[in-house]
């Protein structure tokens, strides 16, 4: 089958390689008809190169259709349409039954000390072949596959594989009453629909991003938008737009790779010409995060307010500004998303007629497997309006 694999720094490649068979009982194997591009492969293109092997199957956004089911399968049969949740759960351990799907008990990566394995994302989470591929061996399939009917186009549901359960997560984990007001930095796929949710729940909505047509997006559908690249502070704009206070919470939908940290740039630039082993070592004992997105949440949420961290950061020794976070009582919250933990509460609105999300016309390219090396480039570049890439096996 085709799937587009790491090949080494910003070198995807799309590629033959054996199809997956069925390992254990439980397996089902899915044909790919839809698959997302995500934020989080842009940190496998780059930063996080030190845990990539040459040749791994990439990409967490995948539905399609069972075509083989294992042996001790009930639930599922050939032809059946399913969504792939990109966190790997089990779905009866003691996390699991917690509603801490990314934390599965089951499937977490004692060896590196990481949660629960994801698909196509690296050895930090146990080398799984991902989901940018014409098959995909999925584990648990009588609880982790979203069965979802025929019918609507793919779109209706692909997002359910993780950008409506992380973005639905960061706004439940930011806890806003009724009418108050939610920040969210970034206005990539995750603080998009972030920003969508909240709306529909009756919030006030500020984003933040410097990307014109992505900011423009937001606005179209009623929120209100800050461009940090033309104000002095963001914290200060957002304060002004909140009589002085600072918004309830805030939403970093950013992550790692925020523009606006050159040390931690050029730290991130100095330790790729390092050997691999070396990168390696240095990436789990250096902070090289670029905090800049996050420093703008702790600025911008008010007193006693909460951030919800959706962004992901990678390095384990990051500085942050403690007397500030302790001072202000912030509360924090972050996390993969528990995707399970929400997808049958999403399912339910998806099925409404009129779209209140807009998940259909959410993707802005579709694209077959083959433009995968590209696509990642113009996505990383923000390229073309490139918002929200599904690639079409
Ligand atoms: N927690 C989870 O389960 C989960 C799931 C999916 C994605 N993510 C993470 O969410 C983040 C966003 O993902 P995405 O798909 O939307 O990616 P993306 O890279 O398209 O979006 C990031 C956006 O942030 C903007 N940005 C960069 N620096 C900024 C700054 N200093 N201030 C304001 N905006 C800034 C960029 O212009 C871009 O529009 C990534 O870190 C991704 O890994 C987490
Ligand atoms: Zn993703
Ligand atoms: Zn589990």
């Amino acid at each position: 089958m085709k799937a587009v694999t790491w090949q080494g720094r910003q070198d995807m490649q799309v590629i033959d390689v054996p199809d997956p068979v069925i390992e254990e009982p439980t397996d089902v194997i899915v044909q790919i008809t839809s698959t997302g591009l995500c934020g989080s492969d842009l940190h496998l293109y780059d930063p996080l190169t030190p845990f990539m092997t040459d040749g791994d199957v990439v990409g967490h956004e995948p539905m399609g259709i069972v075509r083989e089911v294992g042996s001790a399968v009930e639930t599922l049969k050939a032809g059946d349409r399913v969504v792939v949740p990109f966190n790997i759960s089990c779905g009866s351990c003691w996390m699991c039954d917690r509603g801490l799907f990314s934390q599965c008990e089951t499937t977490q990566n004692r060896d590196s000390g990481t949660g629960a394995s994801l698909f196509g994302y690296s050895k930090l989470y146990g080398q799984v072949p991902g989901g940018q591929a014409e098959l995909l061996r999925v584990p648990f399939g009588d609880t982790l596959p979203i069965k979802v009917p025929d019918g609507p186009p793919d779109d209706r549901f692909l997002f359910l594989s993780d950008v409506l359960p992380t973005a639905w997560q960061a706004v439940e984990y930011a806890d806003v009453e009724d009418g108050g007001t939610l920040a969210v930095i970034g206005a990539g796929p995750i603080g998009d629909m972030a920003s969508r949710i909240a709306m529909h729940h009756g919030l006030d909505v500020i984003v933040v991003d410097n990307v014109p047509e992505r900011l423009a997006r937001v606005h179209g559908r009623g929120g209100r938008t800050i461009d940090h690249s033309q104000v002095d502070g963001v914290g200060d704009a957002i304060r002004e737009m909140t009589d002085g206070r600072g918004a309830d919470a805030v939403i970093d939908a950013v992550g790692m790779e925020a523009h606006g940290s050159p040390v931690a740039e050029a730290a991130q630039k100095a330790l790729a010409l390092l050997p691999k082993k070396v990168q390696e070592k240095m990436m789990l004992n250096v902070g090289s995060d670029r905090l800049a997105a996050l420093m703008s949440a702790i600025d911008s949420v008010r007193r006693g307010g909460t951030i919800s961290i959706s962004g992901v950061y990678g390095a384990p020794t990051d500085p942050l500004p403690m007397f500030q976070l302790f001072d202000k009582q912030v509360q924090l919250r972050m996390g993969q998303a528990n995707v399970r933990r929400w997808s049958d509460d999403i399912l339910d609105l998806l099925m409404q007629d009129d779209d209140v999300l807009g998940v259909e016309s959410f993707a802005t390219h579709h694209l077959p497997l083959e433009d995968a090396p590209e696509a990642y480039r113009k996505f990383r570049d923000k390229e073309d309006g490139m918002v929200k890439v599904v690639f079409n096996p």
